[in-house]
């Protein structure tokens, strides 16, 4: 490949936001696609549970936004919330168009409805447990195929290019410098728009639901550039991770406790019931929170979740993946309850933008997991994050094909100068590094948190920092380093976010402050070179 590559649009990721903007785009305009490992390798291929969106008579709209609103503790921004969930069932329509196939009830061809914790209604559409899987085949597919979207599978981006625009004193982004895994070298991507769809990061802790990839690279490079990042404390746990010692990271959905599955402590006992009156269907933040208490007031290693009262047909059509799995670690779910614990799963916060995904500088995009749109607030409701990608991918291509035939074409860029840098002869620092950071940020900035704790994290934080800027200023990049270098700046952001808190609600729980404060506030993080392109007003 040349050493600069032009496209009129550059997407960054390849999960169900990138492949969306992309697809939504390419009737039009030449776009990039790039992902740092294969193209379906993001959460979204792991995605069980569905996506909500208001489809059964018996539901509405008002009720999908209420339940999104008292899921997210006070915190969620009413108008991304009403604007996701208006747009949710013709993001699900969209979906279908592009070939994904929903299961559907067997009596009637309207859509199977499950439900998870939050949701007062069924209406999470799904394909079987392996909703993910099925989005990303089916959009995929469609991008492989188009003339216009040149894929770009193990490229990993480094930064973003900035340069101040001809006609206004505007600096506007207008690419990023991407390392090539395979050929080891870095070249430069240009377009007029880019957009990160890089996803979640929540590989900054030691045990999570999601893939390697999941290291916050786009809340990073968009930081390192001038955006604002905003509620980064609250990343969310997931309750039921399956606990086993050869089990690396996998989810055992939520549909499960949605379909009548039972949490249990090793006795047999169930215990949901203390800590909410949903019971096991409370909001997330409740569940993974009174599970962690129970291990740690018993000493166990994990709960169990117990879902062998219902028929093994049942089961195995409506959780084929779950019982394939779970069997192959030698736990037959039709008979005995699965060992489990909470992971780290969910990024709520991200690189701050408004309703059409564009961030504080210009011509930059952000959809999916790495943004942050306000419809989380301090706690995701399950299934609500697909439904976003999809809804705020389509509202960015929008809003990229009003703006695009006005911007210029970006001025001719330096290449990557890797003369002052060797090849490392000490890769151990990175290893040792990744393990230290994703340790302490499970230990001390978990789902109970302290102010000691928080302090011991900052300035443990810190020092790795150093340690880290150091190698990268030294040594040739590897993904690695990237992602290690990366992970640590989101995990400060995260930490600092954290501190500033001074109340618990949704996921953030602190001992310090045990109170919900009256007033609901966003931690809105400003770097010292803020853009400030797009003023993105905010409620708060
Ligand atoms: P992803 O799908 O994570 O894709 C990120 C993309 O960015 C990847 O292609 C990656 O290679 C690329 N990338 C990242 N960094 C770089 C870089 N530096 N350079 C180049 N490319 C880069 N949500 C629901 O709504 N319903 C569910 O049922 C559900 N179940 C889940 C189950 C699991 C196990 C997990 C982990 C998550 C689940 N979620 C679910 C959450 C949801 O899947 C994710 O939030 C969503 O898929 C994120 O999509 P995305 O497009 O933003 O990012
Ligand atoms: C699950 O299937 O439990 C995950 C759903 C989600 O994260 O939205």
């Amino acid at each position: 490949m040349k050493k600069t590559c032009h496209h009129d649009v550059l997407v960054i990721g390849s999960g169900a936001a990138g492949m969306t903007v992309a697809l939504q785009l390419a009737d039009q305009y030449q776009v990039a696609l790039l992902s740092k490992s294969a193209i379906k390798s993001g959460s979204t291929w792991y995605a069980q549970g569905g996506i909500a969106a208001v489809f059964d008579s018996e539901d509405s709209t008002e009720s999908h936004i209420q339940d999104t609103l008292i899921a997210g503790a006070g915190l969620c921004h009413d108008d991304a919330v009403r604007y996701t969930v208006e747009n949710g069932p013709d993001a699900i329509r969209w979906l279908v168009e592009q070939g994904v196939k929903f299961t559907l009830n067997h009596d009637n061809d309207d859509y199977h409805l499950t439900r998870e914790g939050g949701h007062s209604h069924r209406r999470i559409l799904h394909t079987a447990d392996a909703t993910g899987r099925e989005v990303s085949t089916s959009l995929a597919e469609q991008v492989l195929q188009h003339p216009a979207i040149d894929v770009y599978e193990d490229h990993v981006v480094v930064d973003l290019i900035t340069q101040a625009d001809h006609d206004s004193s505007r600096i506007r982004c207008t690419g990023a410098y991407v390392l090539d895994n395979q050929k080891d070298r870095v070249c430069a991507f240009q377009a007029k728009v880019v957009v990160l769809a890089t996803g979640g990061a929540s590989k900054a802790y030691l045990y999570t639901t999601n893939p390697d990839g999941a290291s916050g690279d786009g809340i990073a490079v968009a930081w390192r550039r001038g955006c604002r990042v905003a509620n980064m404390e609250f990343n969310q746990f997931h309750p039921t991770c399956l606990y086993h010692p050869n089990a690396k990271a996998f989810l055992v959905t939520e549909a499960l406790r949605g379909e009548g599955a039972y949490l249990r402590l090793p006795s047999g006992e169930r215990f949901m019931d203390k800590f909410h009156p949903e019971g096991e269907l409370a909001p997330r933040d409740i569940v993974a929170r009174a599970i962690d208490h129970e291990m740690k007031r018993l000493g166990s290693d994990c709960v169990f979740l117990d879902i062998s009262h219902r028929s093994p047909e049942f089961l195995e059509s409506h959780f084929p993946t779950v019982k394939a799995q779970c069997l192959a670690y030698g736990i037959d779910i039709t008979r005995e309850p699965i060992p489990v614990v909470p992971a780290a799963h969910y990024t709520c916060g991200g690189i701050v933008v408004n309703k059409k995904g564009q961030t504080d500088l210009w011509n930059l995009y952000a959809i999916g997991e790495t943004a942050f749109t306000g419809l989380h607030g301090a706690n995701r409701m399950a299934s609500n994050s697909l439904v976003e990608c999809v809804v705020y991918g389509q509202a960015a291509a929008k809003a990229i094909k009003e703006s695009i035939d006005n911007i210029t074409d970006p001025e001719a860029v330096r290449p990557w100068d890797e003369t002052r840098v060797t090849h490392s002869d000490e890769d151990v620092v990175i290893s040792h590094n990744w393990d230290e950071l994703r340790r302490f940020m499970w230990d001390y900035v978990g789902i109970v948190r302290t102010k000691k704790r928080l302090e011991r994290a900052h300035h443990r934080v810190k020092l790795l920092q150093q340690e880290i800027q150091e190698y990268y200023s030294n040594y040739k990049i590897t993904r690695d380093l990237l992602e290690l270098r990366n992970l640590v700046l989101v995990a400060e952001l995260i930490i600092r976010s954290a501190e500033q808190r001074k109340e618990s609600r949704g996921l953030h729980y602190t001992l310090d402050y045990p109170e919900t404060s009256p007033i609901a506030k966003d931690t809105i993080m400003v770097p010292i070179n803020f853009a400030a392109q797009n003023i993105i007003v905010r409620k708060n």
